[in-house]
């Protein structure tokens, strides 16, 4: 079909078409001009194109699951490694159940529970999947997205969809489907545009194959939770273990993610940092939980955040674009408090500001550092 042939049309410079989409609560259909759209991006799927699609955590960029030439035009419009391997979407616990060679009780027990939700399940994959879906590896992640419009395109497609998100390799996840044309242009064939995502971070990552159970990157759903659903314990990582290690082994590589161009720096008191940022040169962006003084207020570029973690999540990409449009350098971060339901956040911001920590960046003036 002419749609598959079409790939020389993918460039970052070309703008993707942008389709809004919406179902009003409590109305049995989606209206028409909604149907339209997801119907466009099902025969775009079908075939073999990308479409970015809205969930609750981030925008994805989708491709059918079993089109291992479509996944792998997923792996260059991201730029992203052929060794980190992608979550399969599905539409309901039966959808997931089919991609897995073995799916345990525990995978039933939590998808029962948190699905739909921003909870993906790494189980024991099932050999008809393409291997670059898994990276070559024998477990696949699967999620059930909860956001009605995207299930309801997956089985309009009739088929899983890999979508990881929407951004290039390393860089902010999208949460609004301006995030995705600004991060991917034309890479994307089309954007299916529901607004703002609920959630603003990416899904918990559990790993159900281990024993005990073993979170594999925080989210929205936190460790008791999991634990309380399955009646044991399960085991998480927490990134300041991974972190410190590699900073003395090998700095640089790997753990930089989740990161606005600007140069990220976590701090616990920012006032005299920010002096010393201004008094550089730098352009300075403050992300605060805190009321700035007057004087600041004419120098710097304040975004407020929430003092509640869920909140604070939801609006942390969408600050951190904001900084980077407003052309800041440094963005200072107030370190947010060491609870655990502050975890996930922990996690993305310092990754965020992880390679920067290790450049000696203190006493350099404003270069070019982008
Ligand atoms: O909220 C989300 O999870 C979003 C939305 C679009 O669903 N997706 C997302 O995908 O964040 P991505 O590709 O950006 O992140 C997926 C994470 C990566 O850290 C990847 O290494 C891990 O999940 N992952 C995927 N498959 C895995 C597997 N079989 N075993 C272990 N980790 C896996
Ligand atoms: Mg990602």
């Amino acid at each position: 079909m002419s749609l598959r042939q079409d790939t020389s049309q993918s460039s970052p410079l070309r703008m993707p078409e942008v389709l809004e989409i919406e179902w009003a609560h409590g109305t049995l259909m989606p209206p028409p001009s909604t149907m339209a759209a997801l119907e466009k991006a099902a025969d775009l799927l079908r075939c073999g194109r990308l479409v970015a699609i809205p969930t609750e955590t981030v925008y994805g960029i989708a491709a059918v699951a079993n089109d291992s030439d479509a996944v792998e035009r997923i792996f260059v419009a991201k730029g992203r490694p052929a060794h980190n391997p992608l979550i399969v979407h599905v539409a309901d616990i039966e959808g997931a159940r089919v991609l897995s060679r073995r799916w345990s009780d525990r995978a039933e027990i939590l998808a029962t529970h948190f699905w739909p939700g921003p909870l993906t399940l790494v189980v024991d994959r099932n050999e008809t999947l393409p291997l670059n879906v898994t990276a070559g590896g024998s477990t696949v992640a699967i999620r059930c997205p909860d956001q009605s419009l995207t299930r309801l395109l997956i089985e309009m497609v009739g088929q899983p969809l890999a979508a990881p998100s929407a951004n290039r390799s390393t860089e902010l996840s999208p949460t609004c489907a301006k995030h995705v044309v600004e991060g991917l242009g034309g890479l994307v064939d089309l954007i299916l545009d529901a607004g703002p995502c609920q959630r603003g971070i990416e899904s918990t990552v559990i790993d159900t194959t281990s024993d005990p159970p073993f979170i594999l990157r925080p989210g929205p759903i936190g460790q008791s939770e999991l634990s309380q659903a399955l009646g044991v314990m399960v085991d998480i990582r927490l990134i300041t273990d991974v972190i410190q290690p590699m900073i003395q082994r090998s700095p640089g590589t790997g753990l930089r993610h989740y990161a606005p161009r600007a140069r990220v720096e976590l701090t616990v008191n920012p006032s005299s940092r920010l002096a010393e940022l201004l008094a550089m040169g730098f352009r300075v962006g403050w992300l605060t939980l805190s009321e700035p003084s007057h004087e600041q207020l004419g120098t710097i570029t304040v975004l407020h955040m929430p003092d509640d973690p869920v909140e604070f999540a939801k609006v942390l990409y969408d600050r951190m674009h904001q900084a980077d449009e407003c052309g800041v350098d440094v963005l200072l971060v107030d370190r947010p408090p060491e609870f655990i339901e502050w975890i996930a956040i922990h996690d993305r911001l310092a990754r965020a500001s992880f390679s920067d920590q290790t450049k000696g960046f203190e006493n350099s003036s404003r270069t070019s550092h982008r």
